[in-house]
C-alpha cells in the first residue's frame, strides 16, 4: 500500500504525490518542511513472505545504496539528503529531478532522434565513466533508471543494485546478485558460470538501452540470444535512420560476452568520439566578446530570438517541415543544388541501390577511389567530390601536410585575443575540408534519406549554409556521410580549420592582412542575414576553401579551452579532453571585422542551435588516393 498524501515522515517529510512503485517499494515526491524545499522519498518496505535473512539482505542493500550517493557528487546523479528508518520500512531523501523517465518517454514517442540520443548518451557515460573510477557499478541501467530533465540532462538514479567492486578480487565482493530487467541484463548477471559483473555489465546494459532508445523497442534479452541467435536484430533493422557507426558501437557494447564488449566505460566514450566532459568547471561564456548578433541589430525575421530558438530541445514535428523553394536558374549550374530525388536517388543514399553510371561525369582525371559502400568518392581537377546522392556531391579541397602558424601575433594582429595566444607552429597532417559550409541541399538530402526531421528555420534556399544544427546534428551527419562513401568524414579540429582558413603564413584574412567587406558576409557588408556558400570568389582561403569569414558560424570538433594554445600541442592538436563548450569558428553574417579573423574563436554549448550556426566536414581519404 502506498503512502498516502499528506503523509507525514519522520516529522519532517510530507508525502505530495507517488513518482513511481516498484517491488520493494516506491519513490514519492515530498515536502521537506524543516527545509522547504521539495525532495524524491525512496521507500523499502519488508517483503512480508520474505526469510529474515532475504530481509537482512535487502535492507543491507538499501543500506549501500543510500552509502553509495552519498559517495557521489555528478550533475547527472542524484544527490543524497537524509537516510532514515519508520519502522519496518526504510527511506532515503534525495534530489527531486523533474521530468520524465526514458522508458515512459519511449513508450509514448517512440524511436527517438539519434542527435538526442547521442547527447543522452554522453551525459550517462559520463556518469559511469565517473563511477567505474570509484569502483562502483551500477548494475542497472536502463531507460526506467534514466530521467530526462526539462533542460535536457540527464539523470541517472536507482542505484538498488549497486555493487563496490575490488578489481584485484572481483569475485570477493559480490554481494547481491542482482538480476535487472532481462533486456538490459548481461549473462553475467544471470549464470556465476559466465564470470561475476564487472565494469562491462554496465557497459552491456548501456548498450541495450541505447538500442531501446533509437529502435523504439527493447532487444531480445539474452536467453533469447543464446536459445536463438537468429533472433537478434540490428538497431538499423528496426530503425533504418539510424548510422552504421552508432549501431556498430551498440552491437559492440552488447557482446554476450564480457570480453567482447568494450573494456571500459572510457573506451566505449571514445568510440563515440566523445572526450570525457563535464569533469572540469563552467567556462563562462566572456561577456567582452559576444558572439550573438549585438542586440542594436534590427531582428530579420529569421533571426528574431535566437537564444530562445536555441533553447528548444526538440526537432521540428515532420509535418512543421517547409517545403524547399525550386532552385533558382542560377544556381542551377552547381552541383550541389538539386534537391529533387528520384526514389533511387534516396535508395542510393541510403545505401541501397548504386545510382545509374550516367551520373558519373565522365572525366579522364577521376580516380575512383575504393568505397566500402555504394557511392563514389572521386578526384576531379583537385577537388575531392564524394556523392550524397543524385546530383549531389560534398566537395572537398585537399590541405597538404606541414606546418602552420596557430593563433595570432599582437603585432601583426591588433585584434588579437588572449585566447589565440601565444602564436606557435603546429604540424598537421594531410586532410581535405569542405570547400563550402555543409549547404542546406546537401543536409536535406540527409534528413531525407534517413527521414529525419529537417532543422526548424533555416534558409529555403539550397545554397545557403544549412543552420539551426547543434554539435551533435553535425556529427550525425559527418557519421551518414561515413556509412554512404566508406570514408571518415567528421568535424574539423580547430586547428584543421585554421589552416584551412589561413594557410601556413599567419594571415589574419583569408586573403591577406586588411579586412575588406566585398570579400565575405559580415556585418559591415550590411546584408544581414545568410547568403550562398560560392557566393564570395575573392574570399577564397590559399587552400581554396570558401567563406571561411563570416556567413555562418562554423563548429568544429574541439572543446573549447581559452588557453589552451598555452600547451603548445605541435602536432595535429586535438584540443581538450574535457571542457563544457564546443569551439566554433568564421564569424557570421552580423559579426564585424574582428570576429571573421581566421584565428578568431568563439564557444556554444553542443546542445544549441542557433540560425547564425552551421559546419563544415573534414575527410581524410585513403592511402591509395
Ligand atoms: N530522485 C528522483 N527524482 C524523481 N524521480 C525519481 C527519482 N528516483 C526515482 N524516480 C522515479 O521513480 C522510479 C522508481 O525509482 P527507482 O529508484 O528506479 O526504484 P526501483 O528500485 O523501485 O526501480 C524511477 O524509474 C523514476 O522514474
Ligand atoms: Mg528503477
Amino acid at each position: 500500500m502506498p503512502l498516502a498524501p499528506h503523509h507525514l515522515l519522520n516529522d519532517r517529510y510530507k508525502v505530495v504525490a507517488l513518482l513511481g512503485q516498484g517491488g520493494m517499494g516506491a519513490v514519492y515526491r515530498a515536502q521537506d518542511l524543516t527545509l522547504g524545499r521539495t525532495v524524491a522519498l525512496k521507500e523499502r518496505t519488508p517483503d512480508p513472505n520474505g526469510t529474515t535473512q532475504g530481509m537482512a539482505q535487502a535492507r543491507a542493500q538499501f543500506h549501500r545504496e543510500a552509502q553509495t550517493l552519498a559517495q557521489v557528487s555528478h550533475p547527472n546523479l542524484p544527490h543524497i539528503y537524509d537516510y532514515f528508518s519508520v519502522g519496518d520500512s526504510e527511506y532515503i531523501v534525495m534530489d527531486l529531478v523533474e521530468g520524465e523517465n526514458l522508458h515512459r518517454l519511449v513508450q509514448e514517442r517512440g524511436a527517438q532522434p539519434e542527435a538526442l540520443v547521442l547527447n543522452w548518451a554522453r551525459q550517462v557515460l559520463d556518469a559511469v565513466v565517473y563511477l567505474h573510477g570509484r569502483n562502483i557499478i551500477h548494475r542497472d541501467i536502463k531507460p526506467h533508471n534514466l530521467i530526462l530533465t526539462p533542460d535536457e540532462q540527464i539523470v541517472l538514479v536507482d542505484f538498488g543494485l549497486v555493487k563496490l567492486f575490488d578489481p584485484s578480487q572481483p569475485s570477493t565482493l559480490t554481494l547481491l546478485r542482482g538480476v535487472g530487467t532481462p533486456e538490459y541484463a548481461p549473462l553475467e548477471q544471470y549464470s556465476r558460470e559466465v564470470g561475476h559483473t564487472d565494469p562491462r555489465t554496465d557497459i552491456y546494459a548501456l548498450g541495450a538501452t541505447l538500442f531501446t532508445l533509437l529502435a523504439g523497442k527493447p532487444p531480445p534479452d539474452v536467453h533469447v540470444r543464446l536459445l536463438h541467435p537468429d533472433a537478434w536484430r540490428c538497431v538499423r533493422e528496426v530503425n533504418p535512420g539510424v548510422t552504421f557507426g552508432t549501431e556498430s558501437i551498440i552491437e559492440k557494447a552488447m557482446g554476450l560476452y564480457p570480453q567482447q564488449r568494450y573494456q571500459t566505460a572510457n573506451d566505449m566514450l571514445q568510440a563515440f568520439g566523445f572526450s570525457p566532459a563535464r569533469l572540469i568547471d563552467k567556462i563562462e561564456p566572456s561577456p567582452l566578446r559576444p558572439a550573438a548578433p549585438p542586440p542594436s541589430l534590427p531582428p530579420s525575421p529569421a533571426t528574431a530570438l535566437p537564444q530562445v530558438a536555441a533553447a528548444s530541445p526538440e526537432p521540428p514535428a515532420p509535418e512543421a517541415r517547409q517545403p524547399i523553394a525550386p532552385v533558382p536558374a542560377d544556381e542551377e549550374d552547381f552541383e550541389i543544388s538539386r534537391l529533387k530525388q528520384s526514389p533511387t536517388g534516396l535508395l542510393a543514399a541510403r545505401g541501397i541501390v548504386r545510382p545509374p553510371k550516367t551520373e558519373e561525369p565522365a572525366d579522364e582525371h577521376t580516380q575512383i577511389l575504393p568505397a566500402k559502400l555504394k557511392l563514389s568518392v572521386s578526384i576531379v581537377r583537385g577537388v575531392l567530390r564524394m556523392q550524397l546522392g543524385l546530383g549531389t556531391y560534398l566537395e572537398f579541397v585537399r590541405v597538404p601536410a606541414g606546418t602552420f602558424l596557430l593563433g595570432s601575433d599582437p603585432k601583426v594582429d591588433r585584434q588579437a585575443q588572449p585566447d589565440e595566444l601565444p602564436q606557435h607552429q603546429v604540424a598537421l597532417s594531410e586532410y581535405w575540408i569542405s570547400k563550402y559550409p555543409v549547404t542546406v541541399a546537401q543536409f536535406t538530402i540527409f534528413t531525407d534519406a534517413t527521414n529525419r526531421p529537417v532543422p526548424f528555420d533555416f534558409p529555403q534556399k539550397s545554397l545557403h549554409p544549412i543552420v539551426n544544427v547543434n554539435w551533435y546534428d553535425a556529427l550525425v551527419f559527418c557519421r551518414w556521410a561515413s556509412d554512404i562513401t566508406g570514408k571518415e568524414v567528421r568535424l574539423p579540429t580547430e586547428a584543421e580549420w585554421e589552416k584551412a582558413a589561413r594557410g601556413a603564413d599567419g594571415r589574419v584574412y583569408p586573403w591577406g592582412n586588411e579586412f575588406d567587406a566585398h570579400r565575405l558576409n559580415s556585418a559591415e557588408g550590411k546584408i544581414s542575414g545568410t547568403t550562398p556558400v560560392d557566393g564570395f570568389a575573392l574570399g577564397t582561403s590559399p587552400h581554396g576553401a570558401w567563406d571561411m569569414a563570416g556567413n555562418v558560424w562554423e563548429w568544429v570538433n574541439d572543446w573549447y579551452k581559452p588557453d589552451y594554445y598555452a600547451e603548445r600541442v605541435g602536432e595535429n592538436p586535438q584540443g581538450p579532453d574535457t571542457g563544457y563548450y564546443k569551439a566554433l569558428r568564421g564569424g557570421a553574417w552580423f559579426s564585424d571585422q574582428s570576429r571573421v579573423r581566421a584565428a578568431d574563436r568563439t564557444h556554444f554549448n553542443p546542445e544549441n542551435r542557433y540560425d547564425y550556426v552551421g559546419f563544415r566536414v573534414v575527410v581524410v581519404p585513403d592511402k591509395s588516393a
